[in-house]
């Protein structure tokens, strides 16, 4: 058992720039309605109070003008927003950019986790602070895969099995020492590197982040059926709020 209290300050960043386009709603999906509260919602609720956290940038897409006035519930809280770019690395970098204003030690742990990930349990974030606070290079969380893995060829057929033994899915939240992140996101950027994930910059730069065991119901919000599956996740963990909303739609 780790000791929350020692943890050092620490700031989080929720890219949410992106518009969802797998998702295919009418507006972005971190604005759909899980409960009574957006995905966003849900997701920042879930670090709040967390000990040592300092702050949180949210990047957002230019002409997003719903999140301030969403997230005014959360106003005792220093909330920050930054312009997001055209993809996850440079909202995240945007993001970077503003956290560096307000906290001027490279050294300080950031966090980044996905606007998409509602479901993040509040254990999990907490083994990944003491995880990633302990590492050299950073840490992520990560689930073991379960499923066997084809490799498919060009006529969607099995060219292979692939070996799923020591594979794992890399989850968000994602932590990394601030400076870290920022020359990593920059180097990648330079050599035309597309990422899908933070740990993969840091990857680029011969570095290994610790791997920390999530649970699997951390899922992304992707596609339709993703909705009501977090819903019912919220259900089972006790973090739906049922008085205001009702279980379809
Ligand atoms: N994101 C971002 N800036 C972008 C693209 C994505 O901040 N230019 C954010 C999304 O808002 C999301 C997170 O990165 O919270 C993970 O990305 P993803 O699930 O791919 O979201 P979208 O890009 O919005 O969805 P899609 O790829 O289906 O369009
Ligand atoms: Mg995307």
């Amino acid at each position: 058992m780790s000791n929350l209290s020692q943890w050092q300050p620490w700031w989080l960043i929720i890219p949410a720039a992106g518009f969802g386009q797998r998702m295919g709603a009418d507006q972005p999906k971190q604005y759909l309605t899980l409960d009574s509260r957006s995905v966003l919602e849900v997701t920042l609720s879930r670090f709040i109070g967390l000990p040592g956290l300092q702050g949180a940038v949210l990047a957002l897409a230019p002409d997003d003008a719903l999140a301030p006035a969403l997230l005014a519930n959360f106003k005792d809280f220093p909330l920050h927003y930054a312009v997001g770019g055209a993809t996850r690395s440079a909202s995240v970098r945007a993001a970077l950019r503003t956290v560096q204003q307000h906290c001027l030690n490279d050294q300080t742990l950031v966090l980044v986790h996905d606007a998409a990930r509602p479901c993040v349990r509040r254990a999990d974030i907490e083994a990944l602070l003491t995880g990633a606070f302990a590492a050299k290079d950073g840490a992520l969380l990560a689930t073991p895969v379960r499923d066997t893995l084809k490799q498919a060829n060009t006529y969607h057929t099995v060219q292979a099995t692939v070996p799923r033994a020591g594979v794992y899915h890399a989850l968000t939240p994602q932590a990394f020492a601030c400076g870290l992140l920022a020359h990593a996101l920059d180097f990648a950027e330079q050599t035309g590197c597309a990422l899908t994930d933070d740990s993969s910059a840091i990857e680029l730069l011969g570095k290994a982040p610790q791997l920390v065991l999530g649970h699997a119901d951390n899922i992304k919000i992707t596609h339709p059926d993703d909705l009501p599956l977090a819903r019912l996740i919220l259900q089972a963990q006790g973090q739906w709020h049922p008085a205001q909303a009702p279980l379809v739609g």
